[in-house]
């Protein structure tokens, strides 16, 4: 085992590409920098430095000169010349305080930190007791150096870098706010004109919701113990029951998991308060009528949803002055997100609190979560038992004869104008079966492997029923993020307007009061629910989504979920779609369903439920430990484990159940790893070959669209975020970016850059700058279900330190095979990744796909041999301690110190 501390006398003089501050030089691809360094001797005994030797790693980036040489022009000099390192051995004797300068050169061409270790073998000789024989003995030792060097864009790193010395989060008197709000004096607020609320129809106030305030307690008191012993009773009685008593099992478990996990969001928010903060002034602009006004207020980690905020959520507030009293306020409606990204919480304040802010007052800041959607969830739980228990629970399927939802025959019409294209066997399938609606009550599920056109059957399924002019029948369609939501949105209206429809309004996507206009996709305006006048979405009244014109409404689950509370009846809707339902957990999954089908009576004509997406991609977000077991599972996930839905003699009955396998959206090398790691090599390429850039020049292996780029980078953080990022790989995304832009002519509309952390996504962003501000980036949940030509993924983790940790807590990139799968199914013609290669190697799914690239020749950067080698070296991993995170980023920490999961659910 080697060591990096000096040895027998023999001391190495430190060895740092730094300034003297001790912060990491930026050489630029082409520069050469130099660093002398000095051996001595300080023993007594003369000693002899046997060789120099620079690991395989230092490829051609490091060189040792004999000498000191501080510029290019010295290395010229007669002395200075390159040491012939490894291979013959240099002999130097060294007497004591004998010293000689050594410089070593680094000249990297790659972006990324480049490093080596510097060996040195020595002779020393030792003087030996007499009991040991007397005399001299020679003993050879050596002793190591780690050098590295960072290289890239200079300019962009400056601009990048960490805005503030991490400091991770502050516990401070804020405990002391935290408690016993109920007994102070709460000073209300109305509520701005126009802001919005949800209603939520029987929900019960929160001093009447005794299982909330049961739940509540037992969290307070640490008690978790009971609150899982709770829910595993829950769990059993659902698991076990059969017949009627069915929904009473169903309602007593999901009801207690939404409060679990919303008794869990209650706590995490906690963690956000502030204490001893001012009031920043925005401009008059924003006085409005009734004298109220707004402000700012600092929140670092608003821009990575820590905490999340929309438009219209309560902010307490109590003047340090007078700490009995304590202030509502509202996130305001303007700007709420572009100002979100540099921290500024904007929020509409009382008269009564803008005197005293004048004054200069200081406050404590306490956070509310928004329970809206938690409640609709429950909501759609408490009311399940309007639903045919068919529904809940489909056993065995029986008959439902005449219950079309179209009239006639029919043919395909989504595929009719894309040349070449035409709906396949199983597609076809399962659009007759959605159709026919020949069994009763039990939901139908499409489902199947990524690119598969879940969602482009789901478009002819609506199509059909939006185009046929007798049966009028109406649907429902939902995803639970408004990504995948708009993904919908935007190929029924190509669909619609190619089929010469495109001036009759037949579709709304209707978008949550809480979102802003640049929230909203740009294409989907003319047919969504903004209001231009008054600057923000409506709530649609029922005759503005129930008429005879509007067919298909597209939203979000937890706004599907409203609908009722817009006067929308049961029976208005013939059919609820939800695609990603996989991402879904059960009560928000239900929650639209639940709304709009069934009835309270007699149960007839309920309306069909057909539930798409991939058991395979990300499930449902649940951040309490409690409720994770049962509520991570989606609805589509539970039924489709129950018989009915399973093959018989090979066979799915497709009335119930159709999977799909043909792949239309991956060039075939793209498709091949996934298909053999979570498909037993099912998945089958069809379609448009997508060879676009299957000859790009800039491929490292001719014919395979992939690369992989191994970039050793810098985990740093900043201010007192946990989210992470990495400038040296932002760098060479965003040198990917212009390559396939400038080089192969793609549109910046057609990439798409997916990254685990939020911070990441935010310097990606700022790095590509106005020129690419088309390019979208984003967290990979923001990707289920979308498609780009061009997917490049940044994997930002560079040190081992956190891997354990990611893994237990189920963060950012590592040991996911969900988010894995997710990710590299997104590209239709180039897949790039960019990632630490020494952090990946390891990893089940990254390594795979790292030796799959390499073994291709694909593979880019520095070579694999060393990893593949490496054995546990502690002095490694100090060493990659110091230098792969930025200097100020503590190790440890508890898992609010990591980004974790956002706890907002999407709108
Ligand atoms: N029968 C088909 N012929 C030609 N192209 C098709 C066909 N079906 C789907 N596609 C195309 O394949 C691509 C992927 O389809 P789609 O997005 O619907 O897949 P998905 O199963 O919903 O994927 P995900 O699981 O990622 O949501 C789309 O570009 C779609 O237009
Ligand atoms: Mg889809």
């Amino acid at each position: 085992k080697l060591s990096e501390s000096n040895r027998n006398g023999f001391e190495v003089s430190a060895l740092s590409f730094a300034d003297d501050k001790g912060k990491a030089l930026i050489v630029e691809p082409g520069e050469t920098v130099y660093r002398t360094f000095t051996i001595k001797n300080t023993s007594e005994e003369l000693q002899e430095l046997l060789q120099l030797e620079l690991d395989k790693n230092a490829d051609s980036v490091f060189r040792i000169i004999n000498g000191e040489v501080k510029e290019a022009k010295d290395e010229e000099g007669e002395d200075a010349g390159v040491l012939p390192v490894g291979e013959n051995p240099v002999p130097w004797n060294y007497d004591q305080d004998e010293e000689t300068p050594l410089t070593v050169a680094a000249s990297p061409k790659r972006a990324g930190v480049h490093e080596c270790v510097l060996c040195m073998h020595f002779k020393g000789y030792k003087e030996m007791p007499l009991s040991a024989g007397g005399g001299r003995k020679a003993q050879t030792f050596v002793m190591k150096r780690h050098i590295s060097v960072e290289c890239g864009d200079r300019k962009m790193h400056e601009e990048l870098k960490p805005t503030a010395v991490f400091t991770g989060k502050k516990k401070t008197a804020e405990q002391r706010f935290g408690e016993g709000t109920s007994t102070q004096h709460v000073v209300h607020f109305q509520r701005p004109r126009g802001y919005p609320t949800v209603l939520v129809r029987g929900a019960p106030s929160q001093d009447k919701d005794t299982l909330a305030q049961e739940i509540r307690q037992l969290f307070a008191e640490g008690k978790l113990q009971e609150i899982k012993a709770k829910v595993e009773y829950a769990e059993k009685s659902f698991f076990f029951r059969e017949g009627e008593t069915r929904y009473r099992d169903y309602k007593n478990l999901f009801e207690l998991l939404l409060v679990v996990e919303e008794a869990q969001m209650e706590a995490d928010v906690r963690n956000f308060d502030m204490s001893n903060v001012a009031l920043i002034e925005t401009h008059g602009r924003d006085r409005d009528e009734r004298g109220e006004a707004s402000y700012y207020l600092y929140v670092a980690g608003l821009g990575e949803n820590r905490p999340s905020v929309v438009i219209g959520d309560k902010v307490l507030l109590s003047p340090r002055a007078h700490p009995e009293r304590t202030f509502v306020a509202y996130a305001d409606r303007k700007d709420l997100r572009q100002d979100a990204a540099r921290g500024n919480l904007k929020i509409k304040v009382s008269a009564k609190i803008r005197d005293a802010a004048v004054k200069g007052a200081r406050f404590d800041v306490r956070f509310t979560i928004n329970r809206a959607s938690l409640e609709i969830a429950r909501q759609a739980v408490l009311h399940s038992n309007e639903l045919p228990l068919g529904l809940l629970f489909p056993s065995r399927p029986t008959d439902n004869p005449r219950q079309e939802l179209v009239s006639g025959k029919i043919r395909p019409i989504n595929f009719t104008h894309q040349k070449g294209n035409e709906i396949n066997g199983l597609q076809r399938e399962a659009v007759e079966a959605i159709l026919k609606n020949d069994v009763k009550d039990a939901p139908f599920i499409l489902y199947g492997p990524p690119g598969t056109g879940k969602t482009e059957t789901v478009v002819e399924v609506i199509l059909q029923l939006v185009l046929d002019a007798r049966k009028m029948s109406r649907v429902l369609a939902c995803a639970p993020s408004n990504t995948a939501a708009d993904v919908l949105a935007c190929r029924l209206k190509r669909e619609l307007r190619f089929s010469h429809h495109h001036d009759s309004q037949k579709m709304i996507r209707i978008y949550s009061t809480t979102r802003e206009y640049g929230e909203m996709h740009k294409d989907l305006k003319e047919c969504s629910n903004w209001d231009g006048k008054k600057e923000m979405f409506f709530v649609p009244k029922r005759d503005q989504i129930v008429n005879k014109d509007i067919r298909v409404v597209i939203c979000t689950c937890f706004v599907g979920g409203q609908l009722r509370d817009f006067g929308v009846k049961k029976g208005d809707f013939d059919l609820v779609i939800v695609d990603e339902a996989g991402q879904a957990t059960e009560p928000d999954c239900l929650a639209p369903a639940a709304a709009v089908l069934g009835d309270s009576e007699g149960r007839q004509n309920c309306g069909r439920l057909v539930l798409c997406g991939d058991p395979k991609q990300l499930g449902p977000m649940v951040l309490s430990r409690e409720a994770q077991d049962t509520l991570s599972k989606s609805m589509l996930e539970r039924i489709l484990e129950m018989r009915a839905y399973k093959k018989h003699r090979g066979k799915y009955n497709s009335k119930l159940v159709v999977r799909l396998l043909d792949c239309y959206r991956m060039h075939k090398d793209i498709l091949k790893l996934p298909s053999r790691m979570f498909y037993e090599n099912e998945l089958r390429a069809e379609g448009p070959p997508h060879d676009r850039l299957q000859n790009w020049n800039g491929l490292k292996a001719r014919g395979l669209p992939i690369i992989f780029e191994g970039v050793r980078g810098k985990d740093m953080r900043e201010g007192n975020s946990p989210s992470w990022f990495n400038n040296h790989e932002v760098e060479v995304v965003r040198d990917y970016v212009k390559q396939v832009t400038a080089g192969a002519g793609i549109r910046p509309q057609s990439i798409g850059i997916i990254t685990p952390y939020r911070k990441q996504v935010h310097k990606i962003q700022k790095a590509l700058g106005r020129e690419f501000q088309d390019v979208s980036v984003g967290p990979v949940e923001d990707f289920q279900g979308q498609e780009k030509l061009v997917i490049i993924i940044s994997t930002v983790r560079s040190n081992r330190h956190f891997l354990a940790f990611d893994r237990a807590h189920r963060l950012g990139f590592i040991d996911n095979p969900k988010r894995f799968n997710v990710a590299v199914t997104r590209a239709q013609a180039l897949l790039v990744v960019v990632g630490d290669p020494k952090v990946l190697y390891h990893d089940k799914y990254w390594g795979e796909l790292l030796r799959y690239c390499r073994d291709r020749g694909a593979y880019k950067g520095e070579s694999l041999e060393g990893i593949e080698k490496a054995e546990k070296d502690d002095d490694y991993d100090a060493w990659e301690d110091q230098h792969l995170i930025s200097s100020s980023v503590g190790l440890e920490g508890n898992r609010d110190d990591h980004e974790g999961p956002s706890w907002s659910r999407d709108g």
